[in-house]
């Protein structure tokens, strides 16, 4: 055991960031990221047992927006790692936020109690306010509508582990809705930026916003929009990609809701479109970051071989164990 520690030790400082915060996919560099990739392989084997490498280093997770496997998944990692979690899931309600405190005042004081803090807040700019107040490194755990960029790294480290590789890959970020998509938007930088043959299907009235498109351009030019397009021409589409990533997209309530859950349907990925690639011996894989709304893929899909967004599950784990050690360090 102590040698596989000194060995894990040697790929945190190796990456390279350690007392960092995570706020954006592209806080890493290409390198880091492949390099996180492999510490995650190495600690895959404790992601359902106990590798206690951090025992009396703390871990807070404050969600100011509902989670079930962002949250979950940070605290099972760093439990996994041997470390303490403590945790505001409704801090609104049982937190001094209630009382009008700020922000920025509770980064200070909790990160006096804490290691490293994961934050979900839906006020972007809010949140990364309040990140310069925190003594500790911190994770975004999805700000706002601008990234949720440990999403991207799970998904991200699934495919390299069903690949074993990113670039030249042709992967299809779809969704009827992409200027609210966040997980989208993480994914587009860090596909684009490893090389990936990069799609952008939506309506054109919600396409990713251009500040974000140029970047990603930047990154990779050959990234290509499509648009509004019918649900056969949809599956026509994605049955020559690799990967169809769906970010998901919030319906409107009230009166567009029923319009759009029309417009969604054609974002529907069908079940004969994944059976029929992998029957001709071509892998198609479909990731969802969840939760997912019906309508948005046929659910035979879970047991089928495309099926990787439970495969994921595990993977989070693993590439959040990974990104902890990297921050907190050895
Ligand atoms: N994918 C994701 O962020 O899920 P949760 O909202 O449940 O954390």
């Amino acid at each position: 055991m102590e040698r596989e520690v000194r060995s894990l030790k040697k790929s945190v400082d190796d990456i390279g960031f350690i007392g960092k915060n995570l706020i954006s996919i592209n806080d890493l560099t290409n390198e880091q990221i492949y390099k996180l990739f492999e510490l995650a392989y190495m600690v895959e084997p404790w992601n359902r047992s106990k590798l206690n490498v951090l025992p009396g280093c703390q871990m807070a997770t404050l969600f100011f927006q509902p989670s079930t496997r962002t949250r979950m998944s940070f605290e099972t990692a760093m439990n996994r790692l041997g470390g303490m979690v403590i945790t505001e899931t409704t801090p609104l309600i049982t937190s001094s936020s209630a009382k009008e405190e700020t922000l920025n005042d509770m980064m200070e004081v909790v990160s006096k109690y804490a290691n490293i803090i994961v934050l979900r807040h839906p006020d972007e700019n809010e949140a990364m306010e309040a990140v310069s107040y925190s003594e500790c490194p911190v994770i975004n755990g999805a700000f706002g509508h601008f990234e949720h960029p440990t999403q991207s790294l799970l998904d991200l480290y699934t495919i390299w582990r069903m690949y074993g590789k990113i670039e030249g890959l042709k992967v299809c970020i779809a969704s009827p809705d992409l200027i609210h998509a966040r997980t989208g938007h993480s994914m587009a930088y860090a596909l684009a930026r490893l090389g990936a043959d990069l799609y952008m299907a939506s309506l054109e009235r919600l396409r990713t916003p251009e500040s974000i498109m140029q970047k990603v351009r930047n990154f990779n030019s050959k990234v290509k929009e499509v648009f509004d397009q019918s649900k056969d021409e949809f599956n026509e589409f994605i049955s020559d990609m690799d990967l169809v990533y769906l970010p998901g997209c919030s319906a409107p309530k009230g009166e567009d809701a029923e319009e759009f859950k029309k417009i969604m349907d054609n974002y529907y990925v069908k079940y004969e479109t994944i059976e029929r690639a992998f029957k001709a011996n071509k892998r198609l894989y479909v990731t969802h970051t969840l939760p997912r709304r019906p309508g948005e893929m046929d659910l035979r899909i879970d047991k089928s071989p495309g099926e990787i967004y439970f495969k994921a599950i595990l993977y989070s784990v693993s590439i959040r164990m990974a990104l902890i050690l990297s921050m907190i360090g050895l």
